[in-house]
């Protein structure tokens, strides 16, 4: 075809060059017109696939989106899109339009074709390389039926992603250098949202097995502290099953006052751990059958320290354990052991099992008394309230309490006392008086 252009012997100022000129400028214009149109074709291709990426939580839904974006910003009617297993050395459909043969099996390919393939670039099958001819012939159930034209390799960071395989144009007109870029940056796109894929997959399976891991780990510390607290009660033999009541007097409670879940199994485990500290105190007087002399006393008033000193170097998954074991017998006015701290000195969690830990033992039978009535046992929460027990704590148990009385919460702490009791139900009027003298709003575990 001839040029379509001014010949140069004329100059524009030449009258009889004024033809060629206006044809020149207006041959120009369609084709920057046409560029343009391409161009702007292009990036709407590529605003709408980054979109498809980024927005579709279904991967398999991308990829299909994007391939149908793929193919129809150059009119192709057919295609597939391989994606490649860098483990196991394969490549496997995974969308394919139009297509009647594209397998559904993996293909094996050797890491020398992948890393040929990565730097191949977009190629028609009529100038395929001798690496990629060699690849093609020996994957012919790829390649069937010549329904593909074109291959363009999936690359990021220079590592093969994947491949598309392209039938021809719908028009049956040749690929021209503009369809290979537009297809090559849309194939870049595709090939990001792929990798972005396995990366994310990658790190989903990391944080799973780290949960898994993690939730073994929680395990075996919750079976050690159950074991722990097994042996505590097994040492001293009156008060059989007194720690781990302990931890779920504690855990009502703590739930009571709103405390977090991860909150709440803290002190169930500081309830379990609590009296941990008398594995060292002499066995002749945890099991004394006579009220502790004031040496044994001495002897027995060295567990919640002792326990501090146990728990201390564990790395709990709740910091204040050890703290909890060693202030439990705290009186938040003071005259508690083993430090006399006072009011809000005391950590919370310490409040809370000082409380379960004195309920248990009034509602247990010592070698020394029997169990207390229940109501006996609420007179005392209401003597020692304010001086022992902190008033937040004790409505919190109330609460509770009557909220399983009245159905409204799982009965936990009557389960607990049914076993040692008749007619729980008849404290409720306590319940309601103790509430009315002391509520004095709820403590939570990071606001008392
Ligand atoms: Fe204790
Ligand atoms: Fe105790």
């Amino acid at each position: 075809m001839r040029p379509l252009r001014a010949p140069s012997k004329y100059s524009v100022t030449d009258p009889r060059a004024l033809p060629w000129a206006i044809l020149f400028c207006a041959f120009s214009a369609l084709t920057m017109e046409t560029n343009n149109q391409r161009l702007l074709h292009t990036f709407a291709a590529l605003a709408d696939l980054g979109q498809e990426i980024a927005n579709t939580a279904d991967f398999e839904e991308m990829l299909r989106s994007s391939f149908h974006l793929l193919l129809g910003s150059v009119a192709i009617r057919r295609g597939a899109v391989a994606q490649y297993d860098r483990q196991r050395d394969t490549l496997r459909i995974v969308t394919a339009r139009g297509l009647e043969h594209a397998p559904d099996a993996d293909c094996p390919i050797d890491r020398e074709h992948a890393r040929a393939l990565a730097g191949a670039g977009a190629f028609t099958i009529a100038e395929a390389t001798s690496e990629a001819t060699r690849f093609m012939s020996e994957h012919p159930q790829l390649f069937a039926s010549a329904e593909i034209q074109l291959l363009l390799p999936l690359v990021v960071h220079e590592r093969l992603i994947g491949i598309a395989l392209l039938g021809e144009k719908a028009s049956g007109e040749e690929f021209t250098e503009e369809d290979l870029e537009t297809l090559t940056a849309l194939a870049r796109h595709i090939a990001v949202g792929i990798n972005s894929h396995h990366l994310l997959a990658e790190v989903k399976r990391k944080a799973e097995e780290n949960q898994r891991l993690y939730e073994g780990l929680r395990k075996i510390y919750k079976e050690t502290v159950h074991a722990f607290a097994a042996a505590i009660d097994i040492k001293d033999r009156y008060t059989q099953g007194h720690s781990v009541r302990v931890g779920k007097y504690s855990e009502v409670i703590a739930r009571e006052m709103g405390w977090s879940e991860n909150e709440v199994e803290g002190i169930t485990i500081a309830g379990y751990l609590h009296d941990i500290g008398k594995l060292i105190v002499d066995l002749s007087v945890i099991n004394s059958p006579e009220r502790f002399s004031a040496k044994d006393s001495k002897e027995m008033s060295r567990h919640p320290s002792a326990g501090y000193e146990i728990l201390s170097p564990i790395s709990h998954p709740y910091a204040d354990i050890p703290l909890m074991a060693r202030y439990h017998h705290e009186r938040i006015d003071g005259n508690g052991y083993p430090d006399g701290l006072k009011g809000d000195e005391i950590p919370p969690g310490a409040k809370i099992v000082t409380l379960a830990d004195s309920f248990d033992a009034m509602t247990t039978d010592r070698p020394y008394r029997k169990k207390l009535p229940l109501e006996d046992v609420l007179e005392d929460f209401r003597v020692n309230t304010g001086t022992q027990f902190d008033p937040k704590v004790v409505c919190a148990f109330c609460r509770a309490f009557l909220k399983e009385i009245e159905g409204k919460r799982e009965r936990r702490l009557m389960n607990l006392l049914n076993r040692n009791y008749d007619n729980v139900e008849a404290v409720t009027p306590i319940l309601n008086q103790l509430l009315a003298e002391f509520d004095g709003g709820v403590m939570t575990a990071t606001g008392h």
